[in-house]
């Protein structure tokens, strides 16, 4: 059953998880396992994409995390638009839960977060990401009954992993606790993220599909997994190509202890919205970059040989 649309000041109705799928009820052939077993090579080989590894890790440059930002508002601007073109579809309606999942308007506060209130004038689709909105106006246009495979794969991987992501992404670039920039990560309509999973899952197991369809939805999950697998790429291709910046995990500290948000180099710079300009990190930063490491390298042995032919 597809939720109704608010009028203005009305709030929403709590969303009651009776229908949820408990373990005993699955069966090997309910679209939530085909789903689940289907894509989870894909899934495996997504959590193993180094923008992703490195994401985890908190390796995330402040420039990069605003383009993956970006790379989602563009993708999930594609995705409900085509779900609200579908929301009446038998094979999309009882998947339609705006107000619980729907993120478009959380991207749009972390990028005026982010960009200022132009964000618009600034921001570009990149090539992968418009490969990959390009599939879902055609399954939205062409195969709405496919529409469930992209937002199973986005939204459900959402609600597996967000408040994790969200704490890295905080820590890491130091955004506001109050979710300033996180906004993306936080399912404020959501007040049990495993129990709403599983009414998801009991909803795409009550759509009448056929057992050929399941099989092209399942490989159109995989075509998902596959098109964020580019977008993780083209990203790690960019941040290679950023400016390193200091960063919480790389040099937290002068001596290996204490706090970097203490200096005040960095907290003045952080106030302007720049990076680091303590002149401890800028020389650190400096001789981490291998041709400076090479040169130090060659003087000492120069030194070296010019002491030792001197001493003989
Ligand atoms: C290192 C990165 C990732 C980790 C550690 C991770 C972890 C997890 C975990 C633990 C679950 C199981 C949740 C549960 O059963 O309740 C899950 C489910 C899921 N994840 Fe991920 N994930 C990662 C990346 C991704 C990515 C990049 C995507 C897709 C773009 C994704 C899509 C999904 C989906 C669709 C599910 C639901 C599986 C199902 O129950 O049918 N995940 N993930």
């Amino acid at each position: 059953m597809p939720q109704e649309i608010l009028e203005a000041g009305e709030e929403p109705e709590a969303l009651l998880y009776e229908e949820s799928l408990q373990d005993e009820d699955v069966s090997p052939m309910d679209l939530s396992e085909l789903l689940k077993e289907g894509t989870k090579e894909s899934h495996e080989r997504a959590e193993n994409t180094q923008f992703v590894k490195d994401f985890l890790k908190g390796r995330i440059k402040r420039e990069l995390f605003k383009l993956a930002t970006t790379a989602l508002y563009f993708t999930y601007s594609a995705l409900e638009e085509e779900i609200e073109r579908n929301k009446e579809h038998p094979a999309f309606a009882p998947l339609y839960f705006p107000l619980e999942l729907h993120r478009t308007d959380a991207l749009v506060k972390d990028l005026t977060y982010f960009y200022g209130e132009d964000w618009k004038d600034k921001i570009q689709c990149s090539q992968a990401t418009k490969h990959y909105v390009e599939r879902i106006h055609h399954i939205g246009h062409q195969e709405p009954e496919l529409l469930v495979a992209h937002a199973y794969t986005r939204y459900m991987g959402d609600l597996s992993g967000g408040q994790v992501l969200k704490k890295v992404a905080q820590r890491a670039l130091h955004l506001p606790s109050t979710g300033e920039g996180t906004q993306f990560y936080c399912f404020d309509n959501v007040s049990n993220a495993q129990q709403f999973k599983q009414l998801y899952r009991a909803r795409m197991n009550a759509l009448d599909l056929d057992n050929s369809t399941k099989a092209r939805i399942v490989e159109e999950a995989n075509k998902a997994f596959q098109f964020n697998m580019q977008v993780f790429d083209e990203l790690d291709k960019i941040g290679a190509t950023l400016v390193e910046e200091i960063q919480d995990g790389g040099l937290p500290v002068h001596d290996g202890k204490g706090d970097i948000r203490k200096c005040p180099y960095y907290v003045g710079k952080q106030g302007a919205g720049e990076t680091s300009g303590c002149p401890f990190h800028v020389a650190l930063a400096v001789f981490r970059h291998p041709t400076v490491q090479f040169l130090f390298a060659a003087t000492i042995a120069a030194a070296a040989g010019v002491l030792a032919w001197y001493l003989m």
